[in-house]
């Protein structure tokens, strides 16, 4: 396997963009990463896109092709990926694959989702497509309802409180101030996320990730090539990537105050690279809610199984602390345009890893860890980074 590095990013503000179609946030991110990768958009060979639910938010599919075109790229075989909110990991790791194989050297690597232009409701029903149809959506079950099912599964096996989850908000918020690109700027207190009304209880308001209109992108190249074209400037280096899948309806799990997918697909990402959860850095997680903080800093071998809420209330996953988590302000605060958002977390990566985070910045940043999950854990895709 060829070694693969990120030579490039783009991205655009997150938030509602009532002016801005699917195509102009694929353009305007897709268009960033090419010229700050440096390469000519005839160099690239193929377009990996991820996006979830454009059908039924947009009217629009066909999103592979769709990217090449609105960023000048055809004729290069384009393929939308579609794995609920883990479709961006999903596509990087399609794209990984190609360069690593031998058969491309360079890609963009996109992700989108414009979700505003319909109701709430729309959107929810949309969303509640990640999970089992028969058993959850079509019962009446929104993510914010699945979600709530696992953080109540998690107090009551370890103790966890309304108020250690309302800890991730708080620190992802904080973070988020410092991110020109985030959709909430705002710090917030544990007292505000406890009186900021039940969606679905345990989980409240400020216990969600936003609905979000936004897209990232990244270009991708073999290490050894970006070498030789002297674009290796900035590199960061993809130096594992692992997928594994679990039940689609929770229903069908063992548990559920753990993420099994995540478990497996971090310990082969550990393998890949010889590493373990003590050499990681920082990590980007998928806290579409608070609680999924917690259970993913567990799963990822951060803190023992059950006491990711102490962990959290301590500040071990603060700037500064044993472990940074979701620096970018993470779905919370930075905002979780669906298919955008597993490529947006390794552009945090890219951007600790080359000293460029600014007020977020992680001192001493080596190793970067992403972990992007479709569903309530059904799909779940673990990355690790090195600067090249
Ligand atoms: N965090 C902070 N503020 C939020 C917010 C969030 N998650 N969601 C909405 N708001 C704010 C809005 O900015 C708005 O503020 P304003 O009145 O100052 O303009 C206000 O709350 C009301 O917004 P609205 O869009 O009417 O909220 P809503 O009640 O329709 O939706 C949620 C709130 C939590 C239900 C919705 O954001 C949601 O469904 N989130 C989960 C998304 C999801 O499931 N993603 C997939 C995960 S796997």
């Amino acid at each position: 396997m060829r070694s693969v590095s990120i030579i490039g990013i783009g991205l655009t503000k997150m938030g509602e963009h009532w002016h801005l179609s699917i195509k102009d946030l694929i353009a305007q991110a897709g268009s960033m990463a090419i010229e700050d990768s440096g390469i000519e958009r005839k160099q690239i060979e193929a377009v990996y896109a991820g996006c979830m639910a454009s059908g039924r938010l947009v009217g629009q599919e066909h999103i592979g092709a769709m990217t090449a075109d609105v960023l000048g790229l055809n004729p290069v075989p384009a393929t939308r990926l579609e794995a609920a909110c883990a479709s961006g990991g999903v596509a990087l790791r399609n794209a990984y694959m190609a360069i690593a194989s031998g058969m491309y050297d360079i890609v963009s690597v996109n992700g989108v989702e414009k979700m505003t232009e319909v109701s709430g409701e729309d959107a929810s029903f949309a969303l509640g497509g990640a999970g089992d149809q028969e058993t959850e959506l079509f019962m009446g079950a929104t993510f914010p309802a699945l979600y709530a099912l696992m953080a109540r599964a998690h107090m009551e096996e370890f103790g966890t409180t309304e108020e250690q989850m309302a800890a991730v908000s708080v620190k992802n918020h904080k973070n988020a101030v410092h991110n020109e690109y985030a959709q909430f700027r705002n710090e917030i207190t544990i007292e505000q996320v406890m009186n900021s009304g039940y969606v679905a209880s345990p989980l409240k308001l400020l216990d969600c990730s936003p609905i979000t209109d936004g897209a990232a992108a990244v270009i991708l190249c073999a290490t050894d090539v970006a070498k030789k074209m002297k674009l290796d400037g900035k590199a960061v280096e993809i130096i594992a990537s692992a997928q594994a899948s679990d039940t689609l309806a929770l229903a069908h799990r063992k548990n559920l105050w753990e993420t099994r997918a995540a478990k497996i697909a971090a310990e082969d990402a550990y393998r890949q690279a010889g590493l373990k959860p003590k050499d990681i850095s920082f990590a980007e997680l998928h806290d579409c809610f608070s609680v999924a903080e917690i259970m993913a800093i567990e799963a990822l071998g951060f803190c023992k199984q059950g006491e990711g809420g102490k962990f959290t209330e301590q500040g071990n996953t603060q700037i500064g602390g044993t472990i940074p988590t979701n620096t970018s302000g993470g779905l919370k605060a930075f905002g979780h345009a669906i298919g955008s958002s597993g490529v947006k977390q390794a552009i945090e990566s890219y951007w600790q890893l080359n000293n460029m985070a600014g007020k977020r910045q992680v001192k001493g940043a080596e190793i970067g860890l992403t972990h992007n999950v479709g569903g309530s854990g059904a799909t779940a895709v673990v990355h690790l980074f090195r600067k090249v």
